[in-house]
């Protein structure tokens, strides 16, 4: 029986099902080409703080870039996403998403946004089955009143299929999540939010728990979603290989940025071999 999927995005959605997408038209990119996300003059003040935490950010992202941000420990790399999501206080500056500010539109701006939380693990007793995790951000985008629950389930298990093997969906699908092995409860948070067909991905350290082979297979899926699909990513990696497919580089200290790149003059920059140096001998 086919299950009808109410798509957000008809190339994210066919990528994931795995079909053959040579027929899309690859080069769609408005002409006008507004950069999706900007920040200006940002200053980020976690509450309660004298400080800022990040200093004078100034970020044009356009749609389809697939950036890799990278830092030192404490640097803020986290912070960095969490302001892009508009969820922490601005001391100064402004963020926008498509032309909408976060502060204010955050609520529906991010709907639109897959976010991998930094190490998330969910304790032993949590009581959510794996079918309640994969499903939460597709559930947020469509709303309360717009539910399409068969098609909502389908797109969730095809995302965990894509990621695992199809045997072992049906297997962790109405476990508890906290019962499953850290790699595997990463998996079920990226299923989560690719279910939901973002315009841009947000991933902190996604591969740290991953074996080499997911971390390939999941690498390789985003590289479609960001060719075809042209889904924005934006991934805090502690790497210092930084794959071809990246198409930049943004390297964060203590709380400002001090590369942003195209990968291959930033791979050559002085400041990123003294990164690497320093990652080397840390
Ligand atoms: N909720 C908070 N309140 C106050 N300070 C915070 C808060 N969260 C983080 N910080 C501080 O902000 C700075 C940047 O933290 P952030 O988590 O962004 O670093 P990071 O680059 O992601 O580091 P890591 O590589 O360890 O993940 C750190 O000094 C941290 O202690
Ligand atoms: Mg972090």
């Amino acid at each position: 029986m086919t299950i009808y999927i109410k798509s957000y995005n008809k190339r994210f959605l066919s990528i994931i099902k795995g079909e053959n997408f040579s027929e899309f038209n690859i080069d769609f990119l408005k002409k006008d080409n507004k950069p999706q996300i900007v920040l200006k003059n940002v200053n980020t003040i976690y509450e309660g703080e004298r400080y800022p935490t990040l200093y004078d950010i100034n970020l044009e992202i356009n749609q389809g870039e697939f950036i890799f941000i990278i830092g030192p420990n404490g640097s803020g790399k986290t912070t960095l996403l969490e302001t892009i999501l508009g969820i922490l206080p601005l001391e100064r500056g402004i963020v926008e998403i498509d032309g909408k500010s976060v502060i204010r539109n955050g609520s529906k701006i991010r709907k639109r946004i897959g976010y991998i939380i930094q190490g998330l693990e969910f304790d032993p007793q949590t009581p959510f089955l794996v079918k309640t995790a994969a499903m939460v951000a597709r559930s947020g985008r469509n709303g309360l009143l717009k539910r399409n629950k068969k098609g909502d389930k389908a797109i969730a298990k095809l995302c965990l299929d894509v990621l695992r093997n199809k045997q072992e969906t049906e297997d962790y699908w109405d476990r508890p999540i906290g019962k499953l092995s850290g790699g595997m409860q990463q998996k079920v948070m990226f299923a989560n939010a690719l279910a939901a067909e973002p315009d841009i991905l947000l991933l902190d350290e996604p591969f740290a728990n991953l074996d080499i082979n997911s971390r390939d297979n999941i690498f390789k899926l985003l590289v479609k979603l960001n060719r075809i699909a042209k889904t924005t990513i934006i991934c805090v990696s502690h790497e210092t290989m930084i794959p071809k497919e990246v198409t930049r580089l943004i390297m964060v200290q203590k709380g400002r940025i001090i590369l942003d790149e195209k990968r291959d003059l930033a791979i050559n920059s002085e400041v990123f071999r003294a990164y690497t140096n320093f990652m080397a001998n840390y």
